[in-house]
């Protein structure tokens, strides 16, 4: 399941700028490497000012609560009603 992208602390709140750059750039948070569903190649040419003018952008939208963890077992989520990583967090 694609993941929250809110800033919310279950979304991505904790990225710095920096983070999201290398994330649009390589395909990596930090050690973690996501899911080729994610089409980060579509994004990893983009420039600096773009870059960092989305993630200005994703800052502004609502925080929504809901956690998504594709490094989990899939599980029941009462939020969605779908089953996905960390549902049973929810
Ligand atoms: C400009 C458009 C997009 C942006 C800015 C974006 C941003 C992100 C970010 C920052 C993450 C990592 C969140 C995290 O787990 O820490 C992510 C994950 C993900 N995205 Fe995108 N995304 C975009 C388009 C798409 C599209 C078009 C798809 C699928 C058709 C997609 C599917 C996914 C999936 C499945 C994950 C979870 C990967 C994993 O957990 O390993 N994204 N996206």
């Amino acid at each position: 399941m694609s993941s929250n992208i809110t800033p919310d602390a279950t979304g991505i709140g904790n990225y710095t700028e920096d983070m999201f750059v290398k994330a649009m750039r390589t395909g990596y948070v930090g050690k973690r490497q996501l899911s080729t569903v994610m089409p980060w190649q579509f994004n990893s040419g983009q420039t600096d000012k773009d870059l960092k003018a989305m993630y200005a952008y994703l800052r502004t939208v609502p925080p929504v609560s809901h956690r998504v963890d594709n490094t989990k077992a899939p599980t029941a989520c009462k939020k969605c009603g779908e089953k996905h990583g960390a549902g049973d967090f929810n």
